[in-house]
């Protein structure tokens, strides 16, 4: 089954207010685009990610994806309603047409693994299902004074969300109708085919899965943000790498010359090493060497930035953030400080996150031991990792 996501974010924002709209606003430190990204980004069974945007906000948008890769497809501009965007993602896909669609709104950045999960598992019993939530509160009718004309069923009522999954071409074939009926203010995919007359299936959604619509959602957000991440978690990781001949060494993936190289089964990055230990060691997921066997010749040379990356993997995977990088490089020789602004840059790069969130350090031993005696370099990191909470 060839799956395929559309994302709209071409919306103005207007009920947010503010110089951006709500989707490129920041929250807990990225914008709201790249978290809503994120856990499609992540999930293995999703093929392709297709972006809808206004393309006068272009520049916010390059900066939300940075790093997301190789899922996304080129971005489509929008239209001026939901329904019109949805349908410019659904037609850009239909030239290499999936077999399922999730159409999912920018504005809701806390889409859980676990909840993409059931919406796969539900689409492909029904062909068209969304999810749903029960409501807490008792549910009023009333006229245009306030005053109070029925009080609805409430069990009978769901608040819906998104991701909302379908089979493409039923869906595709629906928006075209529906256009030409003259008919483009759906609020949700939902309503279109209830319109056309095609059944919708619904499964449990997430009560977490908030939808950013006012500043109030903003705030309830940040602190969602706080206690949804809140299971913080700390690893450390140590390598050493011995000196042999060579003219630079290969630290956080920046190659810094020197008059000697360092020897190993990869390209000995010493310290991405030990940055993905400390990581695997925050997931409780062993040690590099479990990962990437010595004895696997494919890891023969390899770059360390892939070592690095399948640690930030396993993190997104989880649906968790690393939250802080810190490593401390010991060595007489080279000088690291003047290369270290540009570690930080690479180190951030490779696990996708802001440079502030990467501290690299240095040190001698004082000629004291192998280190002292310029034998090879020695290095060690802390990585603070927050993941959702579990049952376990
Ligand atoms: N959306 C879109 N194109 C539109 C309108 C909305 O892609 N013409 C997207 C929004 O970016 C959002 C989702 O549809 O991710 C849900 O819409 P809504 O919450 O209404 O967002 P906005 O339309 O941006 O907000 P508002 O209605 O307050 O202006
Ligand atoms: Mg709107």
């Amino acid at each position: 089954m060839r799956i395929a996501t559309v994302l709209v974010a071409a919306g103005k924002g207007e009920r947010t207010g503010g110089s951006l709209p709500k989707q490129f606003q920041a929250l807990g430190g990225e914008p709201v685009l790249r978290q809503a990204l994120r856990p499609f980004v992540a999930h293995p069974l999703i093929e392709a990610i297709q972006i809808v945007f206004d393309p006068a906000f272009n520049a916010e948008y390059r900066s939300a994806i940075r790093g997301l890769g190789s899922k996304l497809l080129a971005p489509v501009a929008g239209g001026v309603t939901r329904q019109q965007s949805v349908r410019a993602g659904l037609e850009a896909l239909s030239q290499d047409a999936p077999e399922v669609v999730l159409v999912h709104d920018a504005a809701r950045p806390f889409v859980s693994p676990n909840l993409l999960d059931r919406t796969l598992e539900a689409v492909r019993e029904s062909g068209a299902a969304i999810p749903a939530v029960p409501l807490s509160d008792t549910v009023k009718r009333i006229d245009a004074d306030g005053r109070i004309t029925e009080t609805l069923d409430r069990a009978s009522l769901r608040a819906v969300q998104t991701p909302q999954a379908f089979a493409f071409a039923p869906l595709l074939a629906a928006h075209r109708r529906a256009a030409e009926a003259n008919r483009h203010d759906f609020t949700d995919d939902a309503a279109l085919l209830e319109w056309a007359g095609s059944p919708v299936a619904t499964f449990e959604g997430d009560p977490a899965n908030l939808k950013l619509t006012t500043t109030e959602d903003f705030s309830r957000a940040h602190a969602l943000m706080a206690t949804s991440l809140g299971d913080v978690r700390t690893g450390t990781g140590f390598d050493v790498h011995t000196f042999g001949p060579g003219d630079f060494v290969m630290l956080g993936g920046v190659k810094v010359p020197h008059t000697k190289s360092l020897v190993g089964h990869s390209d000995a990055d010493v310290l991405l090493h030990a940055i993905t230990d400390a990581i695997l060691g925050a997931l409780a997921e062993g040690d590099i060497g479990r990962h990437f066997p010595p004895s696997d010749p494919q890891w023969r040379g390899a770059s360390s930035d892939r070592f690095l990356a399948h640690a930030a993997a396993l993190v997104a995977a989880r649906g968790g953030r690393i939250a802080h990088l810190d490593a401390t490089i010991l060595c007489e020789e080279p000088r690291i400080t003047p290369h270290a602004d540009a570690i930080r840059a690479k180190i951030a790069a490779i696990v996708e996150i802001d440079t502030s969130r990467v501290s690299v350090k240095a040190t001698t031993t004082e000629k004291l031991g192998f280190l002292g005696r310029g034998e090879g370099i020695a290095a060690m990191s802390t990585a603070t990792v927050r993941l959702p909470w579990s049952a376990t």
